[in-house]
C-alpha cells in the first residue's frame, strides 16, 4: 500500500541567501532520502511517496496583511493558499531576529489562519548564528496556533552556530553536523508519521462549527 504525502517547507527569513533557506534546502534534501521508505505503522506496511515544496519568504513576498488587496496581490495570496491547502504537513525554518520571529512569519500567519494549516502537523526549526534560537520556538508555540489550528510536533530543532553546519560549499563541524543530521532525520520521520495520522483526524472532524476562531 502506498500513500502520497505533500509537505511544504517555509523558510521564514526575508533576507536573500539566508542561513534559514540553506537549512530549508537541507531539509528538502533529507526528505528526499526518506522518499519511498517503507514504514511499519502499527503493523501495517506503508510505503510513503513524498512530494516537497520550498517556500522562501525572501522571494515569495506577501503584502502586509490588510482588508483589501490589489488584484495581483490577491492572486498571489490565493495561489499560496491553494498550495498550503494541498499540503499534509509543514516545516517552518525560522531565524531568531532580536529574540523574535521575523515580521514575514507573523504576516504569513495573518494571511493563512483561515483553515489552510488547520489540524496539520508542523515541525519548527529555529536558526541562530550564535547561541540563540529558543525564542522563535516559544513564540510560534504560544501565539501562532490559535486561529490557524496548526499542530506543532512535540519535537523541534534548534540549529545554533548555523554557519558551521549544513554547508555544501565549505567545511562543517563534524560532530555538530552528524548530531543535527540524525536529529533532523528523526524529526522528519515523526512529521511523516503525524502527517499520515492527522489526515485521518481531519476526515473525522465535524463539517461545521460555530467556533470559527480559537479561544
Ligand atoms: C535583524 C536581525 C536580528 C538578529 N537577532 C538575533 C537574535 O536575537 N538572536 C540570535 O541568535 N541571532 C540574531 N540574529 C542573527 C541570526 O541568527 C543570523 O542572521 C542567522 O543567520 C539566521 O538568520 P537568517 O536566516 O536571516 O540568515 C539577527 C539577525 C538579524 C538580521
Amino acid at each position: 500500500m502506498s500513500q502520497e504525502i505533500k509537505l511544504s517547507i517555509i523558510s521564514g527569513s526575508h533576507r536573500q541567501q539566508s542561513e534559514s533557506v540553506k537549512i530549508a534546502r537541507a531539509v528538502e534534501h533529507q526528505l528526499s532520502t526518506l522518499d519511498g521508505v517503507s514504514r511499519d505503522n502499527v503493523g501495517v506496511n506503508l510505503s510513503v511517496d513524498l512530494s516537497v515544496d520550498l517556500i522562501d519568504l525572501a522571494n515569495t513576498k506577501l503584502p502586509l496583511w490588510d482588508v483589501t488587496f490589489e488584484n495581483i496581490e490577491q492572486q498571489q495570496i490565493e495561489l499560496l493558499a491553494d498550495q498550503l491547502e494541498d499540503s499534509d504537513g509543514f516545516v517552518f525554518v525560522v531565524p531568531e531576529w532580536h529574540g523574535m520571529v521575523p515580521a514575514a512569519v507573523k504576516n504569513f500567519f495573518l494571511h493563512y489562519s483561515g483553515g489552510q494549516l488547520a489540524h496539520k502537523p508542523a515541525l519548527i526549526i529555529a536558526v541562530s548564528a550564535g547561541e540563540g534560537g529558543a525564542y522563535p520556538i516559544v513564540e510560534l508555540r504560544s501565539s501562532s496556533y490559535k486561529n490557524s489550528r496548526i499542530c506543532y510536533l512535540p519535537e523541534h530543532l534548534i540549529i545554533r552556530r548555523v554557519q558551521s553546519v549544513f554547508n555544501t560549499d565549505s567545511e562543517n563541524h563534524p560532530e555538530s553536523q552528524s548530531y543535527l543530521e540524525r536529529r533532523m532525520t528523526h524529526c522528519l520521520n515523526l512529521l511523516v508519521s503525524y502527517s499520515l495520522a492527522l489526515r485521518g483526524v481531519r476526515q473525522e472532524l465535524p463539517a461545521e462549527t460555530e467556533f470559527s476562531n480559537g479561544m
